[in-house]
């Protein structure tokens, strides 16, 4: 089924553009890349934030104010992107696992970041409790900082994990 789509998808007129209007994939590729480092920095800030690591003088509240627009910003960016990218080569994308794997725990990772700015912007005693939130806290960041790095892995992996349906 998906299969069938992203072989239609490749023959339709926008995926021709794309596909032979020789820069708009790098350059598409190359803001997809830029908007990682903004997601990523960002999510690093906070994670840093929440170990005491970095950013002591502010609270939760501003830290959150200050980096999770810019995810949101990125990711939004990064949606554009990405979907662009994938009406250019949907059966490179589409079909393959390591893409699947990826739009998966992007799922996972925002409904964490949603969690994270609602609890913060409740003043959530999780965050205000004391300057530094309790070690289980603490474990969910570093596992959430994991999850954006594995969604990185994933989607460089992409490149590597085509299935030729002979598109
Ligand atoms: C928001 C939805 C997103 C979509 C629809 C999307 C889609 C894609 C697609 C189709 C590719 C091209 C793969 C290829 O042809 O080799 C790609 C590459 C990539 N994506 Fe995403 N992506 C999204 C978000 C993200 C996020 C959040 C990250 C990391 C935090 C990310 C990291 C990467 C990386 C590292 C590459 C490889 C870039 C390269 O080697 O040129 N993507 N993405």
């Amino acid at each position: 089924m998906l299969q069938h789509f992203a072989v239609w998808l490749a023959a339709t007129p926008i995926s021709m553009v794309i596909q032979n209007v020789l820069w708009i994939i790098p350059a598409v590729q190359t803001v997809h890349i830029l908007a990682i480092a903004v997601v990523m920095s960002s999510v690093a800030m906070i994670t840093l934030r929440i170990f005491g690591l970095a950013g002591r003088g502010s609270t939760m509240a501003e830290t959150a104010d200050r980096y999770v627009p810019w995810i949101w910003t990125a990711l939004a960016i990064l949606a554009l992107t990405g979907l662009t990218l994938i009406t250019g080569e949907p059966v490179r994308s589409l079909t393959n696992p390591a893409f699947q794997l990826k739009m998966a725990m992007l799922a996972v990772a925002i409904v964490v970041t949603t969690l994270f700015q609602v609890t913060v912007l409740r003043g959530s005693v999780v965050w205000t409790a004391s300057p530094r939130p309790a070690p289980p806290v603490r474990a969910m960041a570093l596992a959430t900082m994991i999850l954006w790095c594995a969604i990185a892995v994933a989607g460089r992996w992409i490149a590597y994990l085509i299935l030729d349906y002979g598109a």
